[in-house]
């Protein structure tokens, strides 16, 4: 980080890069990467630490090994703890934001590590309050002491439900936009019949409208279109602006 700031060199974050979409455009600057850590995760009763850069799957499954549940419905999820924590990502009822209980920092405004904790951090709906140059680095988080033969049943409901409902065998950046409040943008985009609706290689999913599948080889730009088109069509109709929920880096 001393070498970027000291030559004044732009950086973004990736996580796992699972809800991201990345303009076709060289954007001219340093993408950082956080490494996979081997054996970062502790146990201590129902708290766990883990290390932001751990694949979210991995976690839940090896919280489960220990009796700790309270994560199944993030299953299947793709992307790493940190990233999830970032969008404070969630499924089937269960959030990851409001089981952290402290948080391992690197600030980018002050260079600092800093170790923030409950009630300072702040999560809504697809949502955290980091800004984009924190990087986190480790989290601590409380979960439920559950017999791992129920964690692994929810884990098989939730893995089927998801398996019946999303495109999860097409490459895609999970859901597009954010559900509007007390709206499914996916069921609007069904109702509309944007199902199957192409722009070069981008396809709005015939599985779920709110993926957009990369069938053909397509560009961002393909994607930017079709999101447009989208949003268009939900305004007209609905008279509700659509809110990206998938990350764009543009130039
Ligand atoms: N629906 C349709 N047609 C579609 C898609 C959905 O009719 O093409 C209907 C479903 O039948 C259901 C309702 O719309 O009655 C809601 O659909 P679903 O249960 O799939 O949930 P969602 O609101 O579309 C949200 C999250 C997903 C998360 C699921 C399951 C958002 C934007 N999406 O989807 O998260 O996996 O619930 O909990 O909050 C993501 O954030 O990337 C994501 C995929």
């Amino acid at each position: 980080m001393d070498y970027l700031e000291r030559r004044s060199l732009p950086w973004r974050l990736l996580g796992g890069g699972s809800n991201l979409l990345v303009a076709d455009q060289d954007l001219g600057e340093v993408v950082l990467q956080l490494a996979r850590p081997k054996n970062g995760t502790t146990f201590d009763a129902n708290r766990v630490e883990v290390a932001a850069a751990a694949n979210l799957g991995t976690t839940v499954m090896e919280c489960a090994k220990r009796n700790l549940g309270g994560m199944e419905g993030l299953i299947g999820v793709p992307g790493t703890v940190g990233g999830a924590l970032r969008m404070n990502a969630g499924a089937y009822g269960t959030e990851i934001g409001p089981l952290a209980r402290s948080l391992t920092v690197y600030r980018g405004a002050t260079g600092r590590v800093e170790v923030l904790k409950t009630p300072d951090l702040k999560f809504e709906y697809r949502h955290s309050s980091f800004a984009p140059n924190d990087i986190m680095l480790s989290v601590s988080l409380e979960l439920i002491t559950r017999p791992y033969a129920e964690i692994v049943e929810k884990v098989k409901l939730f893995n089927q439900k998801r398996r019946a409902s999303q495109p999860i065998n097409e490459k895609s950046a999970g859901c597009i936009f954010k559900n509007p409040s007390g709206h499914s943008a996916g069921k609007m985009m069904d109702e509309l019949g944007l199902k199957g609706t192409r722009v070069g290689g981008a396809v709005v999913s015939e599985r779920h409208a709110n993926f957009f599948v990369n069938r053909y080889q397509a560009t961002a730009a393909d994607i930017l279109k079709l999101m447009d088109l989208v949003r268009e069509s939900v305004l007209k109709t609905y008279g509700l602006e659509l809110e990206e929920e998938v990350i764009v880096w543009r130039l």
